[in-house]
């Protein structure tokens, strides 16, 4: 029974939510991870007007994702009644800025914390080669008024842009570095989910873009910029001596002491991930759900056995049931013997879940590797 308290917490410990919204989407680009893009698998607004109801009082912030959650009406009627009806909670969220106009430009200037941008170009001409629907100058002059009207009010939102590198947009980093300062985005940043896709890129091209990133990032230093080095230490794993001065250049290694890996990952103690399917998990890249919103009330998910089973490993700093991709995961359990073991337990997990992505995402994966 002790054993059992100990792993036991009030859901009024829980002070962040991420709602998936759903896959709908008003644009297309080449890299998405998505299969489906239509309405059909939107979040029914029960998930968060009724099952979630009993979080709300003790959260700080939510985060609402897609698709693009400006144009999923769930998305908007969510962020109306947060602000309607819990004030106190902060709005976060991740958008392509077509659609970001208007009212969701109010939302985010008085009740918003921060907005992610997915940028992933500098210019229309590559922008337009990795996106379909779009339109590069509606999104640059959305941001635009959205920067000028958190001026107005001199609220704190802060602001990001992300680019996930690819082949096409590579020597756009510095450029991009310097329209985010130019725009007034408080920080830049670059992600390389899909290195398998630049790691044919010609290595001399690669140099002289990151060192052109390196560049903006020392003349732009209002803009935080992050995400050059591990760009650099996949393309390049064994440095030179010029690519290891350009390591130290972008200084990013020094950012998270040993302290940050010595923490225990508070996630399942006071974070919860919805799925617009109603699975619960405690955060994106935890591959187990803890529970149903369909079948068992959050009360009962918050401590269930699969909570608790979770808390109790993240206390052991056992990341067994945490994705590899999860920055506090120091040992993917790719690396250990268990590797197989859990890859499987995962993907028989997905398979039972979903049959028909599962399928759809492994041969997808499978085409991308051996391009
Ligand atoms: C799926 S999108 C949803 C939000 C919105 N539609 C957008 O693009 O910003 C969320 C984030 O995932 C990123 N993303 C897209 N495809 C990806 C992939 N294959 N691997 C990793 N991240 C990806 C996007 O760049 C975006 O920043
Ligand atoms: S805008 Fe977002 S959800 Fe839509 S295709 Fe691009 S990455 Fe995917
Ligand atoms: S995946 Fe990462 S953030 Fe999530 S619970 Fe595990 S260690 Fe924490």
């Amino acid at each position: 029974m002790k054993k059992i308290q100990k792993y036991n917490t009030p859901l009024s410990k829980i002070e962040t939510l991420t709602l998936e919204m759903g896959y709908q989407c008003n644009i297309r680009c080449n890299f998405c991870y998505q299969e489906d893009f239509s309405p059909k698998n939107n979040a029914p607004d029960e998930l968060w007007r009724e099952k979630l109801a009993p979080v709300y009082p003790s959260l700080k912030r939510v985060t609402f994702l897609g698709g693009e959650p400006t144009i999923i009406k769930g998305a908007k009627d969510f962020s109306d009644f947060i602000v309607q009806e819990h004030p106190h909670i902060k709005l976060d969220t991740i958008t392509n800025g077509l659609a970001f106009k208007g009212e969701w430009i109010d939302k985010f200037v008085s009740n918003g914390h921060k907005i992610i941008f997915s940028l992933n170009a500098a210019s229309s001409v590559v922008y337009d080669k990795i996106t379909r629907n779009s339109n590069w100058d509606k999104v640059i002059a959305n941001i635009k008024d959205l920067v000028a009207a958190r001026k107005k009010v001199s609220s704190k939102l802060i602001l990001e842009a992300s680019m996930l590198v690819l082949p096409e947009n590579i020597h756009e980093m510095g450029a991009f570095i310097q329209l985010c300062e130019k725009l007034g985005f408080d920080k830049a940043f670059f992600i390389t989910p899909l290195f398998h896709q630049i790691k044919n890129v010609d290595r001399d091209v690669a140099r002289r873009s990151i060192t052109e990133a390196c560049d903006m990032k020392d003349k732009y230093q209002r803009v935080k910029v992050e995400g050059i080095e591990s760009i650099l230490k996949n393309l390049f794993p064994e440095p030179d001596d010029e690519v290891a001065a350009l390591i130290d250049r972008c200084d990013e290694h020094g950012e998270r002491d040993s302290s940050y890996y010595d923490a225990v990952c508070k996630y399942p103690w006071n974070s919860l991930y919805v799925k617009h399917t109603g699975d619960v998990m405690v955060c994106c890249a935890a591959w187990l759900a803890i529970g149903n919103l369909n079948t068992n009330s959050i009360e009962d998910i918050w401590n269930s056995s699969h909570a608790r089973n979770m808390r109790k490993k993240m206390a052991a700093k056992d990341y067994s049931l945490c994705k590899r991709i999860c920055p506090f995961n120091e040992n993917p359990s790719k690396k250990n013997k268990e590797s197989l073991n859990v890859v499987g337990r995962k993907l028989v997990y997905r398979f039972v879940k979903d049959p028909k992505m599962t399928i759809k995402k492994i041969k997808k994966e499978a085409g991308r590797f051996f391009k």
